[in-house]
């Protein structure tokens, strides 16, 4: 790997774009530097900062591609993703050691992180020998109708820091199963995990062009949503953006499928086992640093069990070991940057006005080996009214908030009171109360006895409300977002026949 991306990987090197099978800078020259959250004085690479005629030169080289790339039999498309995914796995560490890097998060997240991709990677490539449509009868005679899904054309696709390889694998694998090709924009605070990828699927056999990386910021992403030749755009992140890309492709009838914030809640009645919702409130909210769309922001605890869930929790809390992610031990890394640890800590300020009490945290980490990196405590919130903003808001971060509650049914509106719906969780050895929950709670992921992270690449993920537009990326509704579908007749009587007019 990485022969011919820029770099050897021992000092910061200047890595390139890839497009139409090449290597090249941005046609500007700018470049922009990759830095380690954990140690801020260690640039893991220079990445070309792309303008609008670096994407135009990937898009035409998608354009240029797709005639050949849709004719491609889905199998032999799948075959490519198979290796893909084989050569990730053989990689895994290696690619696990560099998202650390760049990254910041634990060295068993990102290995978590670049496994989901190899398991996206098996489970699309058996979609080659599926991508079912249905067969069905005619009202007319001797007439046979079926349904064949047909790819969309040139896609641009964006994607976040908090995971690096997953995500892209999310969106470039079923779109290139389906047919499509590809300009890809990763976040400029993890390029160097999407040029791997890249590398990965130029080395299994994927043909020039089909998939075009183009590395940059905000100005590089609006560049591709503004593109008029691609036809559909993916996109994961903020709502801000997201709404920002949806009213654009609103107006030109462009597809765009995005998968944004949450505010996600955990409920712990009074007769779960505590030490299980326990470890998976600390998990939820605490893990990657709280930086998941996925991350337990809200606790809702029953009034019975709270004291001793509050004390416990605070003191687990307190004992999560922090530090750089790829040190022995360390549960914790750092915040991706320091524009975002100032977010974090804003939202703190703003939690303490607004009257809520902060058990632990809500500040920058201090210590031995943290001076460098953009760390922050594991900050725990109690007597939060639920219209405030640190329980309305996505944080982002280490921040999570603690509710007492008395009945189920409350609960479960307090859950629903917010304008996101992702994930969800319910702690009960109850069944009655987990098939209700299930049943009532506003969200795309609902978990019976476990945290609110940990979706498996099988099954749709997405949320209701504001955290989506109505699509559900990973399991087999990632093939819906990437093709249309044709509806066929096929006439075999030898003469006209005409629906519903010829009915019999
Ligand atoms: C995200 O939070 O942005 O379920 C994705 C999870 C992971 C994916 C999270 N498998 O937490």
């Amino acid at each position: 790997m990485g022969e011919k991306s820029g770099g050897d990987m021992a000092e910061p090197q200047t890595y390139l774009n890839y497009i139409d099978g090449r290597w090249v800078p941005a046609r500007s020259g700018k470049t922009f530097p990759d830095v380690n959250p954990a140690h801020q004085d260690e640039v893991v690479g220079v990445f070309p900062e792309s303008g609008p005629e670096d994407v135009d030169a990937a898009v035409q080289a998608a354009e240029r591609a797709f005639p050949e790339w849709r004719l491609v039999p889905p199998p032999s498309r799948g075959e490519i993703i198979l290796k893909a995914g084989l050569l990730m796995k053989e990689h895994k560490e290696e690619l696990a050691r560099l998202m650390t890097q760049e990254m910041g998060k634990v060295l068993r997240e990102t290995r978590g992180d670049v496994q989901e991709a190899i398991d996206m990677a098996f489970y699309i490539a058996g979609e080659g020998r599926r991508l079912f449509g249905q067969t069905t009868t005619s009202e007319l005679r001797d007439k046979f109708a079926m349904s064949v899904r047909m790819p969309i054309g040139v896609c641009g696709l964006i994607t976040p820091w908090n995971f690096p390889t997953a995500i892209p694998s999310w969106k470039i694998f079923p779109a290139l199963i389906c047919g499509n090709t590809i300009v890809f924009k990763p976040a400029e605070d993890t390029p160097l995990s999407a040029l791997k990828f890249i590398e990965i699927l130029a080395e299994a056999g994927l043909p020039k062009g089909v998939l075009n990386l183009v590395h940059g910021g905000p100005s590089t992403g609006e560049a591709i949503v503004h593109h008029p030749k691609i036809r559909l755009i993916s996109f994961t992140g903020s709502c801000e953006v997201g709404s920002a890309i949806a009213e654009h492709c609103g107006k030109v009838l462009k597809r765009c499928s995005l998968e944004m914030g949450g505010k996600n809640a955990q409920i712990v009645m009074d007769d779960a086992d505590l030490s299980l919702a326990l470890e998976g409130a600390v998990w939820g909210a605490f893990g990657t640093t709280g930086q998941r769309c996925t991350a337990t922001s809200r606790i809702f605890v029953q009034e019975g069990i709270f004291p001793k869930f509050k004390q416990a929790f605070i003191e687990r809390s307190q004992g999560v070991k922090i530090g750089d992610g790829l040190k022995e031990g360390t549960e914790m890394g750092p915040i991706i940057n320091e524009i975002q640890r100032k977010r974090v800590h804003e939202y703190v300020e703003i939690g303490k006005k607004e009257g809520a009490r902060i058990e632990t945290g809500g500040q920058f980490a201090k210590g031995k080996d943290l001076e460098k990196g953009f760390f922050y405590e594991t900050t725990i919130f109690t007597d939060v009214d639920p219209k405030m903003r640190i329980a309305q808001e996505e944080i982002f971060g280490p921040v999570t908030c603690l509710f007492p509650f008395k009945r189920f049914e409350e609960a479960v509106r307090l859950v629903n009171d917010s304008r996101y719906g992702l994930s969800s969780s319910i702690y009960s050895r109850d069944v009655n109360f987990a098939m209700k929950a299930i049943r009532d709670i506003e969200a795309g992921i609902t978990y019976v006895n476990g945290p609110t992270i940990g979706a498996e690449v099988h099954l749709p993920f997405g949320g209701v409300k504001n955290t989506g537009n109505g699509h559900r990326e990973a399991g087999e509704t990632a093939i819906d977002i990437f093709s249309e579908w044709k509806s066929v007749f096929i006439d075999y009587s030898g003469k006209l026949q005409k629906a519903q007019i010829d009915v019999d």
